[in-house]
């Protein structure tokens, strides 16, 4: 049995050698390996106690535990102190460059057209306007017949739009969404409707895609001094308050009368231009007293209510403003372009 005892106080001794030659935590994760691990000096030992008195045998397992835990102890002890010069170490030698530039990251920013849709919309909101929403995809009955544009009328020439079927097309104007709530509600209403319209259309000042607002107010005694007076209002704040207005007779099918709107040029200042070809005024909008046909498509009472309705194109307030000649760049996505507004 002694000789048992000996030989394992011998393991300790090397185990406590090794552990102290250790210069790293890996090489001392190493020794914990060969003593301590399943196939381990100390396991090793344990398998050559076969032949042994099973009186002693406890007595020498006892005391293989012991050695076990002492040189698992003596491990963690020289870990955490190794840990801790490593560490102190790394301070010492490692230099860091406090004068180095950091990493920039660019921050995103709000497209061009949603910075003047959400100025727009903030605009009806404060005089109360609602904003709703309509799909982009349509049937004839929603982008045409119901606002009064009958099959084969030429008004549908000026918005040759993408068909998905017969019947079914990528909305041409916003002007739908003015149906879809009228069947849904009662007036009094005033709404804005936002969104993207598309068209057979495409060069410096038209996009296949593009958005814009539309808006109506419906009620009893809406009159076209309403109409003006919510669209003064409203291009005063977009355009400043020196902007005037005029507003030149037209036709819509859905409106009537209709009206095209003109505001002073914003290049020239009214005093003529090559992009207001010399008229000081510019178009902006198109506008209107609700036609009665519009009314009689939801089967709203034409008698007794009024209301007018206007619809903007959202590009073209974005390049006047901006001072833009080239639609496309609003779609192409340079970010050169994109993070001067
Ligand atoms: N929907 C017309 C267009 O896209 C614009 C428009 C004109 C809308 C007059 C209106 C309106 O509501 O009254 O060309």
């Amino acid at each position: 049995m002694n000789d048992k005892i000996n030989q394992l106080n011998d393991l300790k001794d090397t185990a406590f050698t090794e552990i102290k030659n250790a210069q790293s935590l890996v090489s001392l994760d190493n020794v914990r390996v060969q003593f301590l691990g399943k196939k381990g000096k100390l396991t090793e030992f344990l398998r050559g106690l076969g032949n042994v008195d099973s009186v002693e045998r406890p007595l020498i397992g006892k005391a293989v535990n012991d050695v076990k835990k002492s040189i698992s102890d003596e491990i963690d002890r020289s870990f955490s102190v190794t840990k801790k010069l490593e560490s102190e170490k790394k301070f010492h030698t490692e230099k860091i460059d406090y004068t180095l530039p950091g990493k920039v990251r660019s921050l995103g920013k709000a497209h061009p057209i949603a910075m003047v849709l959400d100025e727009a919309l903030r605009i009806f909101s404060y005089m109360g306007f609602a904003i709703k929403e309509g799909p982009e995809i349509e049937s004839e009955h929603y982008n045409f017949e119901a606002l009064n544009i009958p099959k084969l009328h030429p008004a549908r020439d000026m918005q040759d739009t993408f068909y998905v079927d017969e019947d079914i097309l990528l909305r041409t104007h916003t002007s739908p969404v003015q149906i879809h709530v009228m069947e849904k509600c009662d007036p009094p209403l005033r709404i804005v409707a936002p969104g993207k319209v598309y068209r057979r259309d495409s060069d410096i000042t038209h996009s296949p895609m593009f958005h814009q607002i539309e808006g109506f107010m419906i009620d009893t005694d809406v009159s076209f001094a309403d109409l003006k007076g919510v669209l003064t209002t409203f291009l005063k704040e977009l355009f400043g308050e020196d902007t005037a207005l005029r507003f030149r007779p037209s036709f819509f099918p859905f409106t009537e009368p209709s009206a095209e709107v003109d505001i002073t040029c914003v290049m020239c200042n009214g005093k003529g231009c090559r992009i207001c070809k010399g008229t000081g005024w510019i178009e902006i909008l198109g506008a209107g007293m609700i036609h009665p046909e519009v009314f009689k498509s939801v089967g709203y009472d034409y008698e007794k209510y009024t209301g007018f309705a206007f619809g903007i194109g959202v590009e073209r307030i974005a390049m006047l403003k901006y001072r833009i000649g080239d639609i496309r760049l609003f779609f192409e996505n340079d970010i050169r372009f994109l993070s001067q507004f």
